[in-house]
């Protein structure tokens, strides 16, 4: 005969089992109403680009608009700092990388979130290989006589980026560490605009994620010396890597990823992931990431476990490299 005691155990423990499983009526019908993903950069961007291109396909699944709002500064943790802060009810999303949620922790020592604690995963998006760029008319005319020139004409020449922090600051610091150059920075709110000065031969240089490179590639109006990737993008078969153009020290590859506010909840984030997923595996959706150049992550790699490893391990990997020698 069960006593008392333990039949009361046994109601509180099948009730909390239960309750694990009860799904807040706000979720189960979600979304109702038009969702914001927060681009932190400029429109127009590498983030920006492949965020427009994934949620237009994501909306149609979910059967609500989402909107693109540009927010920018900081190189990216203006917005990111926002996204954190935001009611963790779903409607409120933002597209990070390694940039707003790695490269900014050894930047920021009073950096307003952090992007382990106060985020939820939803999905990896893509890998964005990066790219040695330069403007059309700078002399060097290969990836050789790049280190040259730059090492030579050190306190002359520029580079661009889209703030401390970003992708295309973080990169080429890595990039001028291993050159042991310190050019001018010259931040810009996106490497979309970014790309605009370099185009119109305003900076020098810049490391920039391949989506944002390709079409000026194409078009012939900026040089591209090398991918930081041990092998050649197929959507440009003429860039040698840098390891075929003598540098191969310097590999880099970022990542764009949709982040939710902590505390949204598993439901949601489930349907957010699937969405995406869905979208990475439509063929239009898909064609259009591989011709800029994008990486799709493997089914593997779609998860937000998985990409919760891939903060983690990206954090610990650009923080030595980043952190001012102390
Ligand atoms: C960066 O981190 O450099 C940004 O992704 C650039 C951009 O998207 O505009």
């Amino acid at each position: 005969m069960m006593s008392i005691r333990s039949l009361a155990g046994a109601c509180l423990s099948a009730f909390a089992a239960l309750s694990a499983f009860a799904v807040p009526a706000s979720a189960q019908n979600y979304p109702t109403r038009t969702i914001t993903m927060i681009v932190p950069f400029a429109a127009g961007g590498p983030t920006d680009v492949i965020s427009r291109i994934v949620t237009a396909h994501m909306a149609q699944t979910l059967g609500q608009s989402i909107v693109i709002e540009n927010v920018v500064g900081a190189g990216g943790t203006t917005a990111t700092t926002r996204a954190a802060r935001a009611a963790n009810d779903g409607y409120t999303l933002v597209t990070g990388h390694m940039g707003t949620h790695a490269a900014s922790v050894p930047l920021y020592p009073k950096l307003a979130y952090h992007p382990e604690k106060d985020f939820e995963p939803v999905a990896l998006l893509a890998g964005t290989p990066i790219l040695i760029l330069a403007r059309k008319d700078f002399p060097p005319k290969d990836l050789k006589e790049f280190v040259a020139y730059v090492k030579t004409n050190a306190e002359k020449v520029n580079a661009a980026h889209a703030g401390i922090g970003s992708v295309s600051h973080a990169s080429c610091e890595l990039l001028n560490s291993i050159l042991d150059v310190k050019p001018v920075g010259v931040p810009f709110n996106g490497t979309g605009p970014a790309m605009n000065a370099l185009v119109a031969g305003q900076v020098d240089y810049m490391c920039d994620q391949i989506v944002n490179a390709v079409p000026q590639i194409n078009a012939g109006t900026i040089k591209a010396y090398a991918v930081a990737t041990p092998e050649r993008n197929p959507s440009l078969p003429n860039v040698p890597t840098t390891a075929e153009a003598g540098l191969p020290a310097f590999q880099a590859q970022a990542w764009n990823a949709i982040f939710a506010p902590k505390g949204t909840s598993p439901a949601i984030i489930a349907t957010l992931n699937a969405a995406a997923i869905k979208a990475l595996d439509e063929d239009n959706v898909r064609k259009r990431l591989l011709e800029l150049g994008s990486v799709i992550p493997a089914p593997a790699n779609r998860t937000p476990e998985a990409l919760a490893t891939l903060v983690k391990n990206e954090i610990a990997k650009w923080t030595p490299v980043l952190k001012p020698a102390t």
